[in-house]
């Protein structure tokens, strides 16, 4: 990514100490930084703080070092902006159009991405003023993140908590990589996402494992829920993508266990992705007691074949245990070998399994697996083939959504909400991960 001009605007709530982070994520990425603090943010960090952390002057008023023209200048140049945490009022002056201090007049001036990163208290956030808002601001195009649930300022918890820091930086660094605004098309979509590797186990301490590090998986997620997805991500073993905000993970081990929770959740979704990196095989037998060497050398490992999940619900949809109009998107990890190219085996795969969208990956030689960045092609049941230009994992899941998106039936809308981002009320996030019991 080249040098792009960051604009951070902060607001004036507790959650303003965790933008120190996002600031630095693109000072250390060798981007221009400019920070725009309110008056109020100014109660929670010093402007000292963040000066030193972007290297650039910090002014709150429009009056502040006019003869710079600071609001359009800064807002005319910027690649993207960030408001982190937004808090109600802050929204609620930018859909009003006001320029009562810098950051809010820059607003009116900027052309780029925005992106708005709400922290406030769950009542604050439910407020009939907040959800509108937040629904004029979607309209116009500015991404608004859906907040985690969470510890709140006080004792309390609920639905309000600024995402992490990580979390904000990896929705910022899409927006700065796709050309266009991400759009809010699946509010209301049901949509349950499988993700890392299965472990098979051996004996109470080792296990048959692979090398998939979850981050296409986690990266789908992410991107799905801030388009307004209501996302189940079916996690096996990852090398920690960090948790993505708003979304509901359920941990699972084994191929057979990921294979009960996917069909049960399959039948309430309206999408489905197998990201996940499935062993083909398990240990016929797990072994009560941990294995021991024995004077014979290594024991043989009898194996049985896994089930194909993927297959599987491709047939549960055609049995009718799963509505006909679920979209089922599935993956594949090729090499190329004597028999074929990767995009070849891509297409035989495709057939055999029956599904709407196979992403096709070229791996081994350190690509994909547990890499930032991937590559590959997009085939589709009717013969469409699209090449997925290189880049981030994030950046990939959200030109898959683009696809996949343009598949969902318009009928599937869920109470609540349309898929024009009119969401009726604030959608509220399914649990805390942070109480995640890994
Ligand atoms: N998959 C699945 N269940 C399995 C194996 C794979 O659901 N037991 C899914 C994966 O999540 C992925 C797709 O099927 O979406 C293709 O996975 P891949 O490992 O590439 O294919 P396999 O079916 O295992 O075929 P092969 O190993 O022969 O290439």
């Amino acid at each position: 990514m080249s040098k792009a001009h960051i604009l951070i605007g902060v607001g004036g709530g507790i959650a303003a100490y965790k933008v120190c982070s996002v600031i630095r994520h693109y000072t250390e990425a060798g981007h221009d930084v400019r920070v725009m603090p309110t008056r109020a943010a100014l109660n929670f960090v010093g402007a000292a703080t963040f000066e030193a952390l972007s290297g650039n002057p910090v002014t709150t008023e429009v009056f502040d070092d006019v003869d710079e023209v600071a609001h359009v200048a800064l807002g005319r140049q910027a690649d993207l902006v960030i408001i982190a945490p937004a808090t109600a009022d802050l929204m609620a002056r930018a859909v009003a159009g006001r320029a009562d201090d810098l950051l809010t007049a820059s607003l009116l001036t900027v052309s780029c991405p925005v992106l708005m990163v709400p922290a406030m208290h769950t009542e604050m956030w439910e407020h009939p003023a907040t959800v509108d808002n937040v629904a004029t601001l979607r309209r116009r195009g500015v991404t608004v993140m859906t907040p985690a649930v969470g510890r709140l300022t006080g004792a309390d918890t609920g639905a309000g908590r600024m995402p992490e820091p990580s979390e904000i930086a990896a929705l910022g660094d899409l927006l700065l990589q796709r050309s266009d605004a991400l759009p809010y098309d699946l509010s209301g979509v049901r949509m349950v996402i499988s993700a890392g590797g299965t472990r098979e186990a051996l004996d109470p301490v080792r296990y048959l494992g692979n090398h998939s590090s979850g981050k296409q998986g986690y990266a789908l997620a992410r991107a799905a829920s801030q388009r307004g997805a209501h996302v189940t991500l079916v996690s096996g073993a990852t090398s920690d993508p960090g948790d993505p905000a708003s979304v509901e993970i359920v941990d699972v081990d084994s191929a057979v266990e990921m294979q009960r929770e996917m069909s049960e959740r399959a039948r309430d979704a309206d999408v489905v992705i197998m990201a996940a990196a499935v062993a083909d095989f398990r240990p016929i037998a797990v072994a009560d007691a941990k294995i021991k060497k024995g004077a014979e050398g290594p024991a043989p490992i009898h194996l049985d074949t896994n089930p194909d999940i993927l297959a599987g619900l491709v047939r549960d949809r055609a049995d009718g245990k799963i509505a006909p109009g679920t979209v089922i998107v599935g993956f594949a990890a090729e090499t190329g070998d004597a028999d074929g190219g990767v995009l070849d085996h891509g297409r035989a795969k495709l057939r055999r399994k029956g599904c709407d969208l196979l992403v096709v990956n070229a791996v081994g030689g350190g690509k994909a697996f547990g890499t930032e960045d991937n590559t590959g092609w997009l085939l589709s049941a009717d013969g469409q083939e699209t090449g997925l230009p290189f880049g981030s994992k994030t950046l990939m899941a959200s030109r898959i959504l683009d696809e996949v998106a343009s598949l969902v039936p318009d009928g599937r809308v869920h109470p609540g909400t349309d898929r024009g981002g009119n969401t009726l009320t604030n959608p509220v996030p399914a649990r805390d991960n942070t109480e995640r019991n890994r």
